[in-house]
């Protein structure tokens, strides 16, 4: 149960966008207990969120077909449930009508439209977060608390691994009109946010990127090939601040097993973050999503090259619980975002990269306005 200013204060939440994943945000909400209460939620799409209510068997929540009567309600914060392409617009206005935000990964499709996002929560000085709940896994917080701990030296160079052999979705998800993205937006961001979260979030400065939709849009591999017109497959070279190059690897569909492990080269070790087998064998995942499995660090010792397995952690909490736990906390006691919003920016700062990259078919820079 978050901890809340005044006892008697419960939370007052709303949901933007009824569809597949409010189901996991209210279902966390719910298992906060009386210090939070859902007390409505709106969806684009006429009586959906009535019927998301009814699902509920939620007699006394508002349901509404328009953002702006949820917004006029007595709220403290949204939760963003929308498709990638309206993240920006509805998490702006939820911060401009006063409220605290905790919106769906990615950020947004562009980082125009990130920046604007941060820029909204400064101005209202509100909490914007940014959904990333891999970064709650136990071994997640393992993987950085290495890193963080130096013992790698100077890292130079960082491979995120992982890919789904067959892990596709449908819906809006293959959408460029909504999703605005694929693979990319879907699950690379993720790859990216746990690399990116272990090493504080450098500066991305540029660029090169290669993608594609082969599997996508042909009928033997996806039954909605007609309507896909995403990326299922993207790899790129980011250059970050310090000197340091960012492998990064994602894909949808492939013929391959893996795409590879997520691995961090430092000067005095090596760490090496294999995806549970699990995961790679049911051809559905990597060590991004908190499906870690073994941990290797390779380093000198008494001039022998060595090899230590790292014992993994085990999960005491479900991750999208632990999430919206942190951003109930947050809002509660006044504290900030528990996923910094400048970290998401930087995060889709290299989306936006791979996406113009990709498309123009050479490097390109990324321009982070001065102001953030
Ligand atoms: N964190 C996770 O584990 C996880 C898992 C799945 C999806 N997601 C993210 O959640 C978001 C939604 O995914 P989904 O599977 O629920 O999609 P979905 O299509 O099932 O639901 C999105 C809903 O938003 C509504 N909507 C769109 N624009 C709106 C607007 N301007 N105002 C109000 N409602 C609007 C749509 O009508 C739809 O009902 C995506 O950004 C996706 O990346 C996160």
């Amino acid at each position: 149960m978050p901890k809340t200013k005044k006892k008697d204060k419960k939370l007052k939440i709303g949901i933007i966008g009824t569809g597949g994943i409010a189901h996991a945000h209210m279902d966390s909400y719910r298992k906060l207990g009386d210090a939070v209460e859902v007390v409505g939620g709106s969806d684009i799409v006429k009586g959906k969120a009535k019927a998301f209510f009814e699902e509920y068997d939620m007699k006394d929540a508002k349901a509404f077909d328009h953002n702006d009567d949820l917004l006029a309600l007595d709220l403290d914060a949204v939760s963003v449930c929308t498709y990638n392409s309206t993240h920006a617009e509805c998490a702006i206005k939820a911060l401009e009508a006063g409220l605290h935000v905790l919106c769906e990964k990615p950020m947004s499709v562009t980082l125009e439209e990130a920046v604007a996002m941060y820029k909204a929560a400064r101005k209202a000085k509100k909490i914007l977060t940014i959904g990333f709940q891999p970064r709650y896994d136990p071994n997640m917080d393992l993987v950085r608390e290495i890193v963080g701990s130096g013992v790698l030296g100077e890292i130079y160079y960082i491979q995120t691994g992982g890919g789904r052999r067959r892990g596709m979705p449908g819906g809006t998800f293959i959408r460029k009109d909504l999703a605005g993205m694929g693979a990319l937006g879907d699950i690379g961001c993720y790859s990216l946010d746990m690399v990116l979260s272990a090493i504080g979030y450098p500066k991305p400065l540029t660029v090169s990127a290669y993608a594609s939709n082969r599997f996508g849009t042909n009928p033997k591999y996806n039954r909605e090939a007609k309507n896909f017109d995403v990326d299922d497959f993207s790899v790129a070279l980011i250059r970050l601040e310090g000197d340091i190059a960012l492998d990064f690897r994602m894909s949808w569909a492939m013929h391959m097993d893996k795409m590879g492990d997520t691995m961090f080269f430092g000067t005095d070790a090596g760490l090496k973050i294999e995806p549970a087998e699990s995961s790679w064998a049911e051809g559905w995942g990597g060590a991004w999503d908190g499906t870690i499995g073994p941990i290797h660090l390779y380093s000198d010792v008494q001039g022998q090259l060595s090899e230590t397995l790292i014992p993994l952690r085990r999960p005491s909490e479900d991750r999208f619980l632990s999430k919206v736990k942190a951003f109930c906390d947050a809002v509660a006691t006044g504290g900030s975002a528990p996923i910094p919003t400048i970290q998401s920016v930087y995060n889709q700062a290299i989306v936006d990269g791979i996406i113009r990259s990709s498309r123009s078919g050479r490097e390109v820079e990324v321009d982070l306005p001065k102001d953030l």
